[in-house]
Parts: structure tokens; sequence; C-alpha cells
């Protein structure tokens, strides 16, 4: 029987995942799932500043090449994170942007940009050239919503517009992608970050700015209300505004629901039914990605904001810690 991805690809999408190079290149039984259920692939910090640029003067592109090298063996579309963070940048960076002229930083964005993305230029097809650029939960205290970040503070606001201006320099043929968090829930802070997205692309697109794709990183909570009128309303309205738009990062932290596998995982699959069942209702809607393919590899059960007391791990992902088929995956297809 056809996986997420035969499903997808008859219906002209793209099902894939997040994946770290190290597993990867370790486990025969992981790369059999990846052959099998994916179309697209990404590395999930391979190509993170912090992995290729550790420390200057050297730049270490041989996780990535691992994944590129697999997608490639194996028809599978590769999708390209992230260029522009405030993660995972090495602190060697944040020291030189904390001093830098704009002019010095632009040329080193530049630089960064034309090297990451040259070196794989007609590999891989789209970028996150952006990355969470929003201020997220809590306090707002920018009057354009921008989260305060070296590269704000190094740039200015027009560092959104340059980061695309200069990968569209880079590799005019890839498709360049803002993907950003927090917009899935029914919080009054989320509808806020929603508006903020639409108003900013709109003047981008209107700007000339060559962002093609808006990726959401949906990365759900079992307990956070969704109301998918709102949500659907909010993709009709990026698709209005001309861009493809991509599910990124999908999971489902399951720690508000029973304890029980079997049902923690009906609830997963349900919460990604009723998610999906909009996303995909969408014309625009292109790629659905999660964020990890197997609950073995989540970030979940590490992040405290994720982790639960009694130290239960998360079953957020379409198959199970030995990498059998959950219900979520059922919900997929
Ligand atoms: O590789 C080192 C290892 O050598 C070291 O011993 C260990 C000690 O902490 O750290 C390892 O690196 C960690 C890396 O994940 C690999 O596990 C980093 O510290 C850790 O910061 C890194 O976290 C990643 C995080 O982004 C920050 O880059 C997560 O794996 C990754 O899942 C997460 O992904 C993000 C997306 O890029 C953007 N959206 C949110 C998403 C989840 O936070």
């Amino acid at each position: 029987a056809d996986g997420p991805q035969g499903v997808a690809m008859r219906k002209g999408l793209a099902f894939g995942a997040a994946v770290p190079s190290n597993l990867l290149n370790r486990s025969a039984e992981f790369r059999k799932i990846l052959a099998r259920d994916c179309g697209l692939l990404l590395g999930n910090n391979e190509l993170k500043m912090a992995v290729v640029m550790p420390e200057p003067g050297r730049t270490d592109f041989a996780p990535a090449d691992s994944v590129v090298r697999f997608a490639r063996a194996h028809g599978q579309r590769l999708r390209g994170h992230a260029l522009v963070w405030h993660e995972a940048l090495p602190s060697w960076v944040a020291e030189q942007l904390a001093k830098a002229s704009p002019a010095q930083a632009e040329d080193f964005l530049r630089r960064w940009i034309d090297t990451a993305m040259g070196r794989y230029r007609g590999m891989i097809e789209s970028w996150d050239v952006l990355n969470e650029v929003l201020a997220g939960y809590g306090p707002v205290r920018r009057e354009d919503g921008l989260r305060e970040t070296p590269w704000l503070a190094a740039l200015g606001p027009g560092y959104l517009d340059l980061a695309f201006r200069l990968a569209h320099d880079a590799d005019p043929s890839a498709v360049l992608t803002w993907n950003e968090d927090s917009l899935e829930h029914d919080f009054g802070w989320v509808e806020a970050r929603r508006a903020r997205v639409l108003t900013r692309l709109e003047a981008m697109r209107k700007r000339g700015v060559p962002v093609r794709r808006f990726g959401i990183q949906a990365h759900l909570v079992s307990d956070h209300p969704f109301d998918a009128a709102k949500f659907r309303r909010f993709l009709r309205e990026l698709g209005q505004l001309g861009v493809g738009i991509a599910i990124t990062e999908l999971d489902i932290d399951d720690k508000a629901f029973p304890a029980d596998p079997a049902a923690r995982d009906k609830g997963v699959a349900d919460f990604a039914r009723r998610f999906l069942d909009v996303a995909l209702d969408e014309p625009a809607l292109l790629d659905v990605v999660t964020w990890g393919l197997f609950d073995g590899d989540t970030w979940l059960n590490d992040h405290p904001d994720h982790r639960r007391p009694d130290g239960r791990r998360q079953r957020p992902l379409p198959l199970d810690e030995a990498m059998r088929p959950k219900p979520f995956r059922e919900a997929l297809i």
C-alpha cells in the first residue's frame, strides 16, 4: 500500500521529514523507512550556522552532504534550513555581528548565503531564508512585531528583504521561503502574529522581494485550542498573496493526552487529522513535512517547555520509537 509520499505525489504534493545525518549514516532501518515514506528531506540541524561554521575559519558541510547525497540517490526533493535564524548562531558570529557596521554585516551575510546556497545549487530546491523572525510568546516590544535578534541589531528591519535578495542572487532558481512558528493555535497573541505575517508579506510582495513560499512550522500542542475556521481563513489569505504554503515542522506534543500509549496515539492522530483536513483543503498548500519521522527522533523530550516532570516520553510523530507505523501515519495518508 502507498505510504504518505505515494498518496501525496498523486495529488501533486510532497510529504517529507527533517532528519539527523548521524542516524541516517548509522541505521539501515532508518534509511529504509525514509526511502519508503518520504519524497522530501531536510537535515534538522545540518545546515544551521552552528553546524556549518562552528568556529572562525572552519566550515563543515559533511553532515549536510550526507542528507543531500541520500535524498538524491532516492529521488527525494530537498529543503535547506535555515539561513537566517537567531538560534544555532555560533557565539563567534554573534560577537562579530555585534561589532560590525551594517555594511560589514551585510557582507558577512552575503558570503554565508553564497557559500551555503552555492554549494547545493540545482540540488536544494527550496530554502528557509528567514526562520522565526517575529517576536514570539510574551510582550512584543517593537511596533513592527519583529523579534529582537543579532541580525536585527546589526542590519535593522531591512534585513528581511535583504536576506531574500541575497538568496535570490545566490540561486535564482531556488524557492525562497519565510518559515515561521506559532501561527496555528487559537490564542489572541497568535492571531496578532497571523495578521502581522499577512501585512508584512503583502508589503514584501509589493516591493518585489523574491519570497515565494511561506512555511508554517506546525508544532502542535495537545491542550492548545485549534480553530479550524480561523486557520482556514489564514491559509486562504496567504494563498491569495500568491505564495505557496508549506507545513514545515509538523509534530504534536502529547503531554495533555492520557498516559496509555494507544489512547495517546489516537489523540495525536485525531489532532493531526483535524489540522491536515484544513491544510490540505487549501490549494496553495504544497508540502507537508514532519519534524522527524519516528518518536525516537523528536526534540520534544529535550525541551523544558515540552518535557514532562514524570519523564514520560513523547509520541509526537508518525512512527513509534521502534519505527513502526502509528495512527498518525494513517491520518497522514
Ligand atoms: O551535536 C551536539 C552534541 O555534540 C552535544 O553533545 C549535545 C549537548 O547538548 O548537543 C548537540 O547539539 C544539539 C543538537 O540539537 C543536536 O542534538 C544542540 O545542542 C541543540 O541546540 C540542537 O537543538 C536543535 C534546535 O533546533 C536548535 O538548533 C534541535 O535538535 C532541533 O530539533 C531544533 O529544531 C527547531 C527548528 O530548527 C526551528 N523550529 C523549531 C525547531 C524545534 O526547536
